[in-house]
């Protein structure tokens, strides 16, 4: 019996609808497990700027540090996207937001359901067993670093920057997490061009003979973007910086068969945030069919990662299994045999996700 304060923080497009289903699951979990959960919500991204001028308002910080946790929908609209010279953007939100919680560390479990494996375009044999970890570094590389123009304008720079004490810090969270799962650890870099990565894989090489029970192995960037969708099993545990990581997810979303499956944990030196890794999704907006199982299975991490309750997270998966074991689908992880009467809209999914707790 906990009582634990919940910050929502939708943000823009899918992110309001995909929250909303997070939300109604935890809700659940309390009633359920007899836990008491309060929350509150708060803007980012684009409907902050609309509403304050500011893609992150103090007082949606202020609420972050106060919460025990946070569920992040996505932030991110089309203006932007389109209007390179925009000084103020959704995005600069989101990367203040992990810059100031401290959130080092953003972990990107990618594990396929049985079930989803025809929704995949992998073949199914390659799939089969799938299970990988990701940790991206999330508070440093290029995203962080000084960023400007010269030249009139005419030339664009961005700098990329590692401490060794950024790349360590990550690297033994992810050598930790390998001793409780396959004792594998890939490190992904590219070192035969970059200095950045030259000085990941010194950090890697000299702490690995701390972990003498984890395999540690060292590939570079474009060989694993292919080696992921050649032979996704090969990989356990992957390390890796921030760019590297955002890129490499996005392909291995794939794995588990769709973006919209995809959840993930940003934790660190305070509250810990968990979001869906894709983003605001214009393309599907408002139109009520998002999937919005990322959100939900974000709000499995959180009860696991941030309050300790593994019970409660392993319920909200299995829910999530029983519910594809049953043949529902959202249309991003439906194929050409499901039948219409299983695709599903996002709140109807949200409620049969429900139905199973
Ligand atoms: P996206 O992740 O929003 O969408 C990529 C593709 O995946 C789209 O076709 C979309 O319809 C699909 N998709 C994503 N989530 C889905 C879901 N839950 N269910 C079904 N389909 C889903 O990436 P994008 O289109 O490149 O970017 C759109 C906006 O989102 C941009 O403004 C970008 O900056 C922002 N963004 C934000 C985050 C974040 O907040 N963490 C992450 C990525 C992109
Ligand atoms: C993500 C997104 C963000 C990132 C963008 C929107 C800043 O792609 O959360 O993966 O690149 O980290
Ligand atoms: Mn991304």
């Amino acid at each position: 019996m906990a009582t634990k304060h919940i910050l929502i923080v939708p943000g823009d497009g899918i992110g309001q609808e995909v929250t909303a289903e997070g939300k109604k699951i935890l809700d659940r979990i309390a009633a359920k497990f007899g836990h008491t959960f309060t929350y509150d919500d708060a803007l980012v991204g684009h409907a902050a700027i609309e509403a304050t001028g500011d893609p992150l308002p103090a007082v949606t910080l202020e609420k972050m540090h106060k919460a025990d946790a946070v569920l992040f929908g996505a932030v991110g609209h089309p203006k932007y996207d389109n209007d390179p010279s925009a000084k103020v953007r959704p995005e600069q939100g989101l990367l203040k937001m992990r810059k100031e919680l401290g959130l080092y560390a953003n972990l990107r479990p990618i594990k396929l359901f049985d079930e989803l494996l025809e929704a995949s375009s992998i073949k199914p044999e390659i799939l089969r067993g799938a299970d990988i970890l990701f940790f991206r570094e999330l508070t440093g590389d290029i995203y962080f670093g000084e960023k400007g123009r010269k030249n009139n304008g005419d030339t664009a720079f961005d700098i990329a920057e590692y401490s060794r004490f950024e790349v360590e810090r990550i690297a033994r969270k992810a050598f930790e997490a390998a001793r409780t799962r396959r004792k594998k650890l890939c490190s992904v870099d590219k070192a035969n061009v970059i200095e950045t990565s030259r000085l990941w894989r010194e950090v890697i090489q000299k702490i690995a003979p701390e972990y003498p029970d984890v395999e540690v192995e060292h590939q570079f960037v474009d060989a694993t973007a292919m080696l992921l969708i050649k032979d996704p099993k090969r990989f356990d545990v992957v390390v890796t910086a921030n760019l590297f990581g955002d890129i490499l997810t996005d392909e291995a979303s794939q794995i588990a068969g769709s973006m919209g499956m995809l959840a993930s944990a940003s934790i660190g030196d305070g509250t810990g945030v968990y979001e869906p890794i894709h983003g605001s999704a214009h393309d599907i907006t408002g139109k009520g069919v998002a999937n919005p199982l990322a959100s939900i299975l974000s709000a499995a991490l959180l009860l696991d990662i941030s309050f300790g309750m593994k019970a409660e997270s392993d319920a909200v998966i299995e829910a999530v299994d029983k519910v594809l074991k049953a043949g529902f689908r959202t249309g991003d992880i439906a194929d050409a045999k499901t039948p219409k009467d299983k695709i599903l809209g996002t709140a109807a999914m949200g409620d049969q996700v429900l139905a199973q707790l």
